[in-house]
């Protein structure tokens, strides 16, 4: 396990922090198994209704760490990643984001599989993968657009910048923008709300707001093989060597 992801239960629902606040939360690889294992935890608790996902500093997260991106591992799939999307696709219980800051790469992707997310008025979200030589991953090139619409998602894909809380809340990403002394009290409210109602009919909610859960995975399966090759590109690998040189300046 990892100290860069904490957990705890109360009150039906499980919180998973990242906590590696000195490198904005950004996820190695021990960081996604720890994600995911609490995940699975969740899954099997009966107890367990709601999972709760934030971050700590001033970021969720910055994505996932460039070092780890750098090196070319065909090896040991699946990454953690990779098992920590696949779980949060596919994940059986209502899982809400409370965003405290930074959310760039999958910190903003993710926000895709959660069903309630709140974010604070700082907050800034960025999908950086076409400067960084990727393509997006997490079914984002799906879910998106389906989202936001065409334009807005390829304005935000293709030009990659940042936005803010508000513009998130334009697009569908967010459900409300608070101060951040009220954020986490606001995610826990709703967390605990939803802990506290009928399991099944929840679940069964869920399963038909998400629709085909199969075809999501099958197009995050398409597009990990291409975010793969891009990855290990040369392309790509001079921006990550860029990003690792310039904060090691
Ligand atoms: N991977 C690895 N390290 C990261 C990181 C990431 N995704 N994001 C931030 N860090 C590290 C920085 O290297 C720096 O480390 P250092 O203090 O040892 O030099 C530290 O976190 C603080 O980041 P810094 O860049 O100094 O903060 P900032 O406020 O100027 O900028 C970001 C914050 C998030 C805008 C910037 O760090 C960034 O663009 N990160 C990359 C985000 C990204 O592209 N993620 C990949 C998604 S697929």
């Amino acid at each position: 396990m990892t100290e860069h992801v904490q957990v705890s239960t109360a009150d039906g629902v499980l919180t998973i922090r990242m906590y590696r606040p000195e490198k904005k939360n950004a996820l190695t690889r021990a960081m996604y198994f720890a994600m995911d294992q609490a995940l699975e935890l969740a899954e099997r608790t009966e107890d367990i209704r709601v999972v709760l996902i934030t971050g700590s500093g001033d970021s969720y997260t910055a994505g996932n760490d460039i070092s780890d991106f750098r090196q070319s591992s065909p090896h040991e799939e699946p990454s953690g990643a990779s098992m920590f999307g696949d779980r949060i696709v596919g994940f059986a219980k209502p899982v809400v984001a409370a965003v405290n800051g930074l959310a760039v790469g999958i910190g903003a992707t993710m926000l895709l599989h959660c069903d309630l997310v709140y974010a604070c008025e700082q907050a800034r979200f960025r999908f950086p993968f076409v400067d960084l030589g990727l393509v997006p991953e997490m079914a984002s090139s799906l879910l998106l657009p389906r989202l936001a619409g065409y334009h807005r998602a390829a304005e935000l894909f293709l030009l990659g910048r940042f936005f803010s809380a508000a513009e998130a809340k334009a697009a569908g990403l967010v459900n409300h923008v608070l101060p951040p002394a009220e954020l986490l009290g606001h995610a826990l409210a709703a967390a605990r709300a939803i802990s506290a109602k009928p399991p099944q009919a929840v679940a069964q909610t869920r399963a038909l707001l998400k629709g085909n859960i199969a075809s999501i995975l099958a197009h995050r399966s398409m597009e990990g093989a291409i975010f793969e090759e891009r990855r290990r590109s040369p392309e790509a690998q001079a921006i990550f060597a860029a990003f690792i040189a310039r904060t090691a300046a």
